[in-house]
């Protein structure tokens, strides 16, 4: 018997073996909620300052086309929806280009400029997660009117939920404005927002969710509108917010344990773009970047929104030699790499 296995390589045999045991694994769908870093229009439809459907964003996107991605192209959940066999771009909720044909492989209720703290989509006007949820469930509706109730059950059940949010709490919230530093400490407010997660992944799951994927928060200390300077050493990351990021993940990490227990059949993973996103920031070479202290657009010292635009004679050449793209989102490489990373680390299971 052993005599038949033998030369067959073992990584075969056990690729074999696991596309065997996968043969249920497909997720027809990709479904997004978030800010900044997933928003791939919802904020051109909406009256608030914080939009960026003009160039030059989206020059590096299909058809040069600014779309409303705070990006030179596409978003990490773009990326992760081609690598699911799906379309390459995930498409906004609001958009009236597209309808429920598009929105039934791929949708995105994010806002840039919200977090899990209502106080946080106040501050300019965006879409507060609770109502994204509200769009979720009027999408349900619609999806099942286009595909049939039980049609629809099963592409909801068996969708990827992507979830990015939460470094606008407290970049520009809870260390920009009075009111919640006056209610909590940093760690109260971290705890805060994690009971809103918590309570946001068990309204999904209540829905019928159960692939979901929660983000962590980037090393939001070394954005480029967050470093300070430092007289000896120039442009530096503040270690604090750092340090706060890293500790909200460590919470958000705990959640995913907890609620993997506590929900029956939910399968909760925990994307953590953290450690990768500091090692390109503190060796750019060897992902072939060549600036991060400073982003692609304007100056790249503080310019996002309406300040990042064509009239801007700073602006670089090579966004790809670029960590970020403007002070405060990455480039669509970096994009590209943070979505491979997190599609090998933590979303593998689910191909
Ligand atoms: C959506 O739009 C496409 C092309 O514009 C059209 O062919 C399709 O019938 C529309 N679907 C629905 C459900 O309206
Ligand atoms: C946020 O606002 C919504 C709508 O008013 C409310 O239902 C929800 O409880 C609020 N969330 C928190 C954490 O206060």
């Amino acid at each position: 018997m052993s005599m038949e296995f033998k030369g067959i390589p073992w990584l075969i045999l056990a690729q074999v073996l696991a596309s065997f045991f996968n043969v249920h694994a497909y997720v027809p769908a990709v479904i997004v909620f978030g800010d900044s870093s997933v928003d791939s229009g919802n904020n051109n439809q909406i009256p608030t300052l914080l939009k960026s459907n003009f160039e030059p964003y989206g020059r590096d996107f299909i058809g040069r086309k600014p779309t409303g991605r705070f990006c030179n192209g596409r978003l990490p959940t773009d990326f992760i929806s081609e690598a699911f066999g799906l379309k390459p771009t995930v498409p906004a909720y609001l958009d009236p280009d597209y309808n429920i044909t598009d929105f039934a492989t791929g949708v995105c209720f994010a806002s840039a400029g919200t977090g899990y703290d209502n106080v946080t989509s106040d501050v300019l006007n965006v879409i507060p997660l609770w109502k994204e949820v509200e769009y979720f469930k009027e999408y349900q509706e619609r999806l099942k009117g286009y595909l049939g109730n039980e049609k629809a059950s099963e592409v909801l059940g068996e969708a990827l939920y992507l979830i990015s949010i939460g470094t606008n709490d407290f970049l520009e919230n809870y260390y920009l404005l009075p009111h919640r530093q006056f209610e909590f400490s940093e760690e109260e407010y971290e705890n805060f927002l994690v009971g809103i997660a918590s309570n946001f992944v068990n309204e999904l799951y209540r829905l019928g969710a159960r692939k979901i994927s929660l983000g962590g928060l980037p090393p939001m200390g070394c954005l480029p509108l967050e470093r300070t300077t430092d007289i000896f050493f120039g442009s530096v990351c503040v270690e604090e917010y750092n340090d706060v990021a890293h500790d909200f993940n460590e919470k958000l990490k705990a959640l995913v344990e907890q609620l993997n227990k506590q929900l029956p059949g939910i399968r909760l993973v925990l994307s953590n773009p953290y450690d990768l996103l500091l090692e390109m920031i503190q060796n750019p070479e060897s992902f072939g970047f060549e600036s991060t202290a400073v982003a692609c657009c304007a100056t790249g010292l503080f310019e996002l929104g309406y300040l990042c635009n064509k009239f801007s004679h700073f602006t670089c050449i090579d966004a790809n030699k670029y960590v970020f793209w403007d002070s405060f989102h990455p480039t669509e490489k970096t994009n590209a790499i943070i979505a491979g990373h997190v599609v090998k680390a933590s979303l593998a299971q689910f191909l």
